[in-house]
């Protein structure tokens, strides 16, 4: 419910951001394209970005930061979501053991681009960066507690993981473009 509640803040708060000026000035969709031609998935990058609604609103990079900030974000909490729904399959001690790991790792992302997003807002962009690096390695880390400390399980969390990580490169690519 917490979640629910913050996950509806943070897209309120960047579609005010977002939508308090004049859409006139918005980043050209062929600027959007170039970004995501330099990601590591093009259409992964472009589907999400202009899954966005705010994405039309978007003046710059700046804001773009902010939209995929905000989708990890999404993500992140949706994984958490996930990890309460299929925990009961996982009765075993290494299932159980891994469970909590992706669940205590889920929750330091979330906390961590939580503040990449206050960070991004305030242009602290190397302060942003070494947070989304601790908030991506958490959830890498969850991925990778499946191979290890016993027999190699089935990760219930790889398409997660592989959106956050995805995102965490669009915003990585971004940084290096804003500092
Ligand atoms: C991963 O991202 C894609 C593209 O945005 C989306 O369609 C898919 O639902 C996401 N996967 C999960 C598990 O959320």
């Amino acid at each position: 419910m917490a979640t629910m509640l913050t996950n509806h803040m943070w897209f309120l708060i960047t579609t005010l951001l977002l939508f308090a000026f004049p859409t006139a000035n918005a980043i050209p969709k062929r600027d959007v394209e170039n970004l995501c031609r330099e990601s590591t998935d093009f259409s992964f990058c472009l589907t999400s970005l202009e899954s966005d609604p705010r994405i039309a609103a978007a003046r710059d990079l700046h804001d773009v930061l902010l939209i995929a900030i905000t989708l990890s974000k999404i993500q992140v909490d949706d994984a958490t979501t996930h990890i309460g729904t299929v925990s009961r399959k996982f009765s075993g001690p290494n299932g159980k053991r891994r469970i909590g790991v992706c669940r205590r790792n889920y929750g330091i992302a979330s906390n961590r681009f939580q503040t990449a997003w206050e960070l991004a807002l305030k242009k602290s962009y190397g302060e942003m960066e070494k947070q989304a690096k601790v908030g991506t390695n958490a959830v890498v880390d969850c991925e990778n507690a499946w191979r290890r400390g016993g027999p190699v399980q089935t990760s219930p969390l790889t398409f997660y993981n592989t959106n956050v990580s995805k995102l965490s490169g669009i915003i990585f690519l971004i940084f290096r473009k804003l500092k």
